[in-house]
């Protein structure tokens, strides 16, 4: 996290120096459409201003009074509501006190400033430097911060907020996404009322599973897909995180968004740095689909692994073998792969373990060596076979994990987190292990690096984490055990990047029993998430739904399986809504369900890009009506796909017009039906034709079918 300035950086910081400490300093971070302003008050502290839609000139900024909302409010002195951080110096003073140093400007490219912001305590030599990054076009600020001192001995560090952000409005509406395994991203909204409303986790080893890092806030009134005042905001860590909303006495609200402090006091060595996590949001005047495009544009450019770049279509075999397969069943499922036409054969859990073999969730979880039953030939062989037929070969591990029932559990009994004079405490009949030890840093590494030394031809990893951490204790942290979420964590960072350094392209999915570890601080190691694993793809429109508000669908990775009773088209066309894949017994295909699937891929093949990297708009919710119709429109606006999900079980229901969104007015589109099932005219009366963007954004179509469980897809050109 440590970030090195060019010298012509250094220069130019210079040159973008502000005036040290002085009163009524004015500090202006402006996107395309936004501003945030600081101000320095009378007492040297520093205070929020302003946060919306774009000033148009500096008068009505000089104009903005300097509020009572501390930047950054500390705890000891005279703050009275949730603090951002709290501090105990070494001689036992509990309070802190910030006032405003310097601010310097980094401009690394046309797009992308950084603002730091040094803040000091005028009786202690603690620092506290604020960074504050805007991506100008794509209106988003990621905002974290640095603690460091300079005292005889370590300070206690209780609270370390990413950020904290203040907003003065009549009314404040929360959305929040929570859930369970197989039941992610349910979204709720509700009004803040008066005092403390906490989103948080305490996981250890994810950041969401029960609740999740992201929110919509809206200002005043409810937004909707086009209107309203909002901030969308998420949290780039991959552990506890917590975001805390408190409205005081006057109606105001404040976000404290940052790693949750809870059990997680951190001792802070002199001279050496804390640094948390980046808070990452976007606010929108034009309601939450805008919101999320700029999330999407920030996250394909900047946030998440090579998002510019295409993915891999791929054949997993989880849920048709499950950890019963060999050599000779997998070597059906290449052939089912090339049949299929798509890229990749993607091998799950189970092909590992010899005194204890995998053959259940119970064993061999840490032992990384072929299992000589299943494949008395190695990966290489497989590698060789899947080659052979003409697809790529993937496999999935779980590194940061083991069974007890293993080798690695016999020779390392201090390489596992679990607490002294308790028993352990399973789950999935597994216990984790204690990435803050150094040796398992390289173990893990190793795992990764080996196979890849041994198997260059590996084109694809699944890294799975399936348990959180309970009755946890590091042997090798000792008297720190505070320290364990957040060191865990940071840890895991390391090892990925020691693997990026290494394999900076190699495609990884990021998977966490389902989707349990969504978050941009791992996605930037990542090029996908697997994102849940209830693939029933009626409950799948509610889950991607939830993510689309916050993850761009080149990320979130969906497979056709046999979950659900919908038809193997509808449950196409739903994975169709992001990066498609396949789990499911190709050899029990129809001839007919065959050709659809290839027919399927290929053109999935075609239209991939304007999902992948095309602007989203979500046109009718399945919370507010049932179906759900969404559209991706490609950057330069000649080229569409709708998809329209018809998510009743009656007779017939009959949907009023959608009136489409992000095309062009002048233009004119044809409309096609694709993906059709073989013999099917098709859902779509009006196939075939031509409309002006005009028309399609202002009178509509009718684009669901009416019957039950039916889907469309249409794909629509200048
Ligand atoms: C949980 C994942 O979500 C599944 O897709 C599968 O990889 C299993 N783990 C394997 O144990």
């Amino acid at each position: 996290m440590i970030r090195k300035l060019t010298v012509l950086t250094a220069i130019f910081l210079i040159a973008a120096m502000h005036l040290i400490a002085q009163e009524g300093t004015i500090i202006r971070i402006g996107t395309k459409s936004n501003d945030l302003v600081y101000k320095v008050g009378k007492d040297m502290r520093l205070y929020q201003s302003y946060l919306g839609t774009k000033l148009v000139n500096e008068q009505s900024i000089k104009a903005i009074p300097v509020q009572e909302h501390l930047a950054y409010a500390t705890f000891g002195t005279d703050n009275l509501f949730e603090p951002a951080i709290r501090i105990t110096h070494n001689d036992g003073n509990p309070s802190l006190e910030l006032h405003y140093v310097t601010s310097q400007v980094e401009k690394l490219n046309d797009n992308v400033t950084i603002t730091h912001i040094k803040l000091k305590d005028p009786q202690y030599p603690v620092d506290v430097t604020l960074h504050i990054k805007s991506y100008f076009i794509e209106n988003v600020v990621e905002q974290w911060v640095e603690i460091t001192h300079q005292e005889k001995k370590p300070v206690t560090v209780f609270n370390y907020a990413s950020s904290m952000l203040h907003f003065d409005a009549s009314h404040y509406w929360l959305t929040q996404f929570h859930g369970d395994w197989a039941e992610e991203m349910r979204m709720q909204e509700s009004e803040l009322t008066s005092g403390t409303k906490i989103l948080d986790s305490k996981l250890g080893t994810r950041a969401h599973m029960y609740q999740t890092p992201v929110f919509f806030l809206s200002l005043n009134n409810k937004s909707d897909e086009n209107n309203g005042e909002l901030i969308a905001g998420t949290l780039g860590w991959s552990g506890n995180f917590q975001l805390v909303f408190e409205v005081d006495e006057k109606g105001s609200l404040r976000v404290v968004s940052g790693i949750n402090p809870f059990a997680s006091e951190y001792s802070l060595v002199p001279g050496k740095s804390f640094i948390t996590p980046s808070f990452i949001y976007t606010f929108s005047n034009k309601g939450k689909g805008e919101a999320s495009r700029n999330l999407h544009r920030w996250a394909i450019k900047y946030g998440i692994m090579d998002g510019n770049k295409p993915r891999y279509t791929l054949l997993n075999n989880w849920e048709t073998t499950f950890f019963n397969f060999n050599e000779q069943k997998l070597s059906g499922l290449f052939e089912d792969t090339k049949k299929l036409g798509v890229d990749l054969f993607l091998l799950d859990d189970g092909w590992f373990g010899n005194k204890y073999p995998r053959n259940g969730d119970n064993a061999g979880l840490g032992d990384w060596q072929e299992n000589k039953a299943k494949l008395p030939n190695g990966i290489g062989s497989l590698i060789k076979e899947a080659d052979k037929t003409g697809v790529k070969f993937g496999i999935w591990i779980e590194p940061e994990m083991v069974n007890p029932k293993s080798e690695l559990y016999e020779q390392h009994p201090d390489w596992i987190l679990k607490l002294p004079n308790r028993p352990e405490n399973y789950y999935r009949n597994q216990l984790v292990l204690d990435l803050t030890n150094p040796q398992v840093q390289d173990f893990v590494y190793k795992l990764v690096d080996d196979m890849l030394q041994k198997h260059p031809e590996i084109a694809f990893f699944k890294w799975d984490c399936n348990r959180m951490m309970t009755n946890s204790y590091s042997s090798y942290l000792k008297n720190q055990q505070s320290h364990l979420y957040i060191v865990y964590v940071n840890s895991l960072y390391k090892v990925l990047d020691r693997i990026r350094l290494k394999y900076p392209h190699l495609p990884m999915m990021l998977c966490s029993g389902g989707g349990g570890r969504v978050d941009y601080g791992a996605l930037k190691y990542f090029t996908e998430f697997w994102a849940s694993d209830n693939t029933d793809p009626f409950e799948r429109i509610f889950i991607q739904w939830g993510y689309s508000n916050f993850f761009p669908s080149i990320s979130v990775c969906n497979h056709i399986t046999s979950w659900g009773k919908q038809s193997l088209k509808f449950r196409t066309d739903v994975a169709m809504m992001g990066k498609m894949g396949y789990d499911i017994q190709v050899n029990e295909f129809t001839p007919d369900e065959l050709k659809f699937s290839q027919d399927a891929v290929n053109t999935y093949k075609r239209i991939n890009d304007i999902i992948w990297h095309g602007d989203l708009y979500r046109l009718i919710s399945p919370y507010e009506e049932n179906r759900a119709v969404l559209m991706y429109v490609s950057e330069n606006k000649s080229k569409a796909i709708l998809f329209s999900y018809s998510m009743h079980v009656r007779f017939n229901e009959n949907f009023g017009k959608v009136r489409m969104q992000g095309l062009d007015a002048e233009k004119t589109y044809k409309i096609e039906e694709i993906n059709k099932f073989p013999g099917s005219r098709g859902f779509f009366r009006e196939s075939g034709k031509s409309f002006t963007g005009d028309y399609l954004m202002k009178v509509g179509l009718e684009v669901s079918p009416g019957s039950a469980l039916t889907s469309t897809v249409l794909e629509i050109t200048e």
